[in-house]
């Protein structure tokens, strides 16, 4: 691994990481419903959304006995209505295939409805603490513009490339702090 780029980037992070109110926490349903939310839309717009949806569905059992129309209301704005009704519907199979628990594993979270690779190794690395690599359009670019990857992006070859340099320099164990320091500086200063 590039051991001074992992060592900066995770010095950068300990002195300018984001006050964002799920920073840290590490209950699984939390870490899920955050990760849903931020997809697409910004942060600043997801907090107030953040709140009111745990005093209302403070966990995985309330949102699966919810009626579909009130978990819709609560998304009024956010938009991208497909995430919310997916995060019903996999509430709802957490609750019947998995004893109410998200289960501590990429693969199997990935067969819940809504989420793919990169929710799946936020949920695993930000709530598990497992050695997953989380890859979106802002660590992409990051990755890109750090290791000068000529690739165009969205061809199989670059994917590769991302995927390896990203678990190359992933210091094991550190996986939330890896992954959120590199969203943090796609989002504040390696911006597109
Ligand atoms: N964007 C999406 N999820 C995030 C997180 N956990 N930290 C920072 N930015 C994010």
């Amino acid at each position: 691994m590039s051991i001074s780029f992992t060592r900066k980037l995770l010095s950068w992070y300990a002195e300018q990481e984001r006050n964002i109110p799920w920073r840290g926490v590490k209950d699984p349903y939390v870490v899920w419903v955050s990760e849903i939310m931020a997809q697409q839309t910004r942060i600043e717009t997801v907090i107030p959304y953040f709140k009111k949806w745990f005093d209302v569905f403070p966990d995985v059992q309330a949102l699966a006995s919810a009626e579909q129309q009130d978990v819709l209301k609560l998304w009024e704005g956010l938009g991208y209505y497909s995430r919310a009704r997916n995060l019903h519907r996999a509430a709802q199979v957490i609750v019947s295939e998995f004893d109410g628990q998200l289960p501590a594993d990429a693969a199997a979270l990935k067969t819940l409805p809504g989420i793919g690779d990169y929710t799946s190794a936020a949920i695993a690395s930000l709530a598990f603490g497992l050695d997953e690599v989380a890859l979106d359009g802002n660590i992409r670019r990051v990755l890109a513009r750090i290791f000068d990857i000529a690739e165009p992006l969205g061809t199989g070859e670059a994917e590769r490339q991302f995927l390896s340099l990203a678990k190359e320099n992933l210091p094991g164990g550190q996986a939330d702090d890896y992954n959120q320091a590199l969203m943090d500086l796609g989002a504040t200063v390696c911006v597109p």
